[in-house]
């Protein structure tokens, strides 16, 4: 690449980079993936596992927290919350709580 290339090529990246900012999906919503297998599309439960979807911050980081030290015992959840640091089971609390 010619210096004129590059020079080029760092400007198009940086005009780039707000759309691919828009485009990928935060490290929360890739983890969110994960949970909505059972919890449902976007957090909404259909079947038995309950909702996350619009449930308060405090009672989702909470309980998430109490899993995670088997305070509180589940099937599957203390395994799942054990996965996650609390600032990453902060994040996806503010990230459940947040979707209408
Ligand atoms: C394999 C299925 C499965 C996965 C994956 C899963 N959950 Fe759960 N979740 C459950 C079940 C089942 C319960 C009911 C408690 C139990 O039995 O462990 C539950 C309960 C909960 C509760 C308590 C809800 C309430 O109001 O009582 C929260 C909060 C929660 N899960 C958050 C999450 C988050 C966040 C993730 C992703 C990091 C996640 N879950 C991944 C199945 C799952």
């Amino acid at each position: 690449m010619s210096i004129g290339q590059q020079i080029l090529f760092s400007v198009g990246l940086c005009l780039l980079s707000p759309l691919l900012l828009a485009v990928v999906p935060t490290h929360v919503e890739i983890q969110a993936n994960t949970c909505n297998v059972c919890h449902g599309e976007a957090g909404e439960s259909a079947g038995t596992v309950p909702s996350l979807k619009g449930k308060p911050v405090a009672y989702l980081e909470q309980i998430l927290l109490n899993y995670k030290t088997d305070k509180q015992l589940g099937t599957i959840m203390n395994r799942v919350a054990k996965g996650f640091t609390d600032e990453e089971i902060k994040a996806i609390a503010n990230y459940y709580a947040g979707l209408k």
